[in-house]
């Protein structure tokens, strides 16, 4: 080619074809190509260039001109063309990618105290408003805290009751009851009045049935005083039942023996599903055992260092467990320990 009318045709035959081209890319990979095809080292506009010095000094020139137009249009066309292509494949990205603030987010699942925390909370709320201390005491225990200051002697047939697990130490247990801190907040307290209720676990080596663990917590109280009578201790146990399982609840006291107390009392309450008048829980009686208590043996308070002709006083244990089994009518005991969230979750 050696004149400006041919080049001028074919500068307008590849400024339709390379418009028309770019303008149907469909990604930057496709620009780069057509860049390669049109402006590239064979590309057409360059093998155009190439034609250059076949044209006469005068049109060299105007050629040159037109030639540098052609590949500067070309040019910004693909530029244009590159810059809408990867600003949509990034708009597309950010909505493939993009996370909506909106849903709803996954719920924190919140855990909660366990049913015998909560029911061990209750009592202390409902001592507490008696002006009962909490005290706790040592889980490990001598046999002579645990047994022989509360009146059982070595050989008493009473200790058959409690199972004990003994400990390589000779005379050192895992108490079977929180009794032995009645003596221990005693001998703190002489010769002042003492309230206080003892919280805490106790361990019996015996067979795991749906009635009894081998640990399990109880609640021993004691009051102490010189003027306590069994009537404190009735109207005490009387606003406990009431508070703790509605107010409609009744006590009744059945004589009963331990040897830490005299007299010895089992205490009733009303049953709480049948109200009294007899059904399965309460196997037709319409009452249900919840503790053991009485006035505390004059031995035992001589061994808490009070003198028994001047101060008197009043205890009682009880289980939190039979308690939380009897106001949620939960039938084995076992499952308070099994950790089945099923279970707790219910709570
Ligand atoms: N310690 C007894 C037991 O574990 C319960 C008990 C009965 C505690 C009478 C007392 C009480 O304080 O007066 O079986």
């Amino acid at each position: 080619m050696n004149n400006l009318a041919e080049l001028e045709m074919s500068i307008g035959v590849i400024a339709a074809e390379g418009r028309a081209a770019i303008e149907k890319a469909g990604s930057p990979d496709e620009c780069e190509q057509l860049r390669v095809a049109l402006l590239g080292r064979k590309g057409r506009v360059t093998t155009l260039f190439a034609e250059m010095r076949n044209f006469s000094d005068g049109d060299r020139p105007k050629a040159g001109l037109l030639l540098n137009q052609l590949r500067g249009q070309l040019e910004s066309q693909l530029e244009a063309k590159g810059t809408e292509l990867s600003s949509a494949r990034l708009q597309d990205q950010l909505i493939a990618e993009g996370i909506d603030v909106t849903l709803p987010g996954r719920p924190a699942h919140l855990g909660h105290l366990h049913i015998i925390t909560q029911t061990l909370r209750e009592i202390y709320a409902i001592f507490q408003q008696m002006g009962y201390q909490i005290v706790q005491t040592p889980e490990v225990e001598t046999d002579e805290m645990n047994f022989q200051l509360l009146n059982f002697p070595p050989d008493h047939p009473a200790r058959e009751m409690q199972s004990t697990f003994l400990t390589k130490q000779e005379g050192v247990i895992l108490r079977t009851h929180t009794s032995p801190g009645q003596i221990r907040v005693m001998r703190e307290n002489c010769p002042e009045p003492v309230r206080a209720i003892l919280p805490g676990k106790c361990y019996r080596y015996e067979q795991i049935t749906p009635r009894s663990e081998i640990q399990f917590e109880q609640v021993e109280g004691i009051a102490v005083g010189e003027q306590i009578t069994m009537a404190d201790l009735k109207g005490v146990l009387t606003e406990f039942a009431r508070q703790m399982f509605g107010d409609a609840t009744k006590i009744k006291l059945r004589g009963s023996y331990f040897p830490f107390t005299e007299p010895s009392i089992e205490v009733d309450v009303t049953c709480i599903l049948c109200k009294g008048k007899g059904c399965r829980i309460c196997k037709g009686s319409g009452w249900l055992e919840i503790l053991g208590s009485g006035m505390v043996h004059p031995v035992v308070l001589k061994n808490g260092g009070y003198d028994p002709e001047k101060y008197s006083g009043f205890a009682f244990g009880m289980g939190p467990a039979r308690i939380a089994m009897l106001k949620y009518q939960i039938e084995d005991i076992r499952l308070l320990l099994g950790n089945d969230l099923r279970f707790l979750k219910q709570f």
